[in-house]
């Protein structure tokens, strides 16, 4: 009985350094942004500075020519995404 009590507590402590550290992005347009564009770069490439609206549809637009796999709703959400945090 005590070692299951331990059990559980030590998964409820897992649960929340995972909440806490943030490893699980809330935002559908960070989560693909982690899948779909650290193949050939990291993140920090794409977070490095901010840019105008115009300029997130060209690069996405790029980075689809270099070979970024995404649909056409992903490709929005992502573009969304990065249009209203910068
Ligand atoms: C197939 C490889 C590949 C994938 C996948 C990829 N990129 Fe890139 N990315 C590159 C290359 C190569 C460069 C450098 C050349 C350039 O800027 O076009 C780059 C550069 C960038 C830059 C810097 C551009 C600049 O002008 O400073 C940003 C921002 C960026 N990528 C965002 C993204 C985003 C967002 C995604 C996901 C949709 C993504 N990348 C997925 C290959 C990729």
């Amino acid at each position: 009985m005590k070692q299951l009590l331990l059990e559980l507590f030590l998964v409820f402590l897992a649960l929340n350094l995972i909440l806490l550290c943030g490893c699980f992005p809330k935002e559908p347009g960070e989560r693909l942004i982690n899948k779909k564009c650290t193949a050939c770069h990291t993140t920090s490439r794409i977070y490095k500075k901010s840019r105008p609206d115009e300029e997130w549809d060209e690069i996405i637009e790029r980075m689809i020519r270099h070979g970024a796999t995404l649909s056409a709703q992903e490709k929005k959400t992502i573009i969304n995404y990065l249009k209203n945090k910068y």
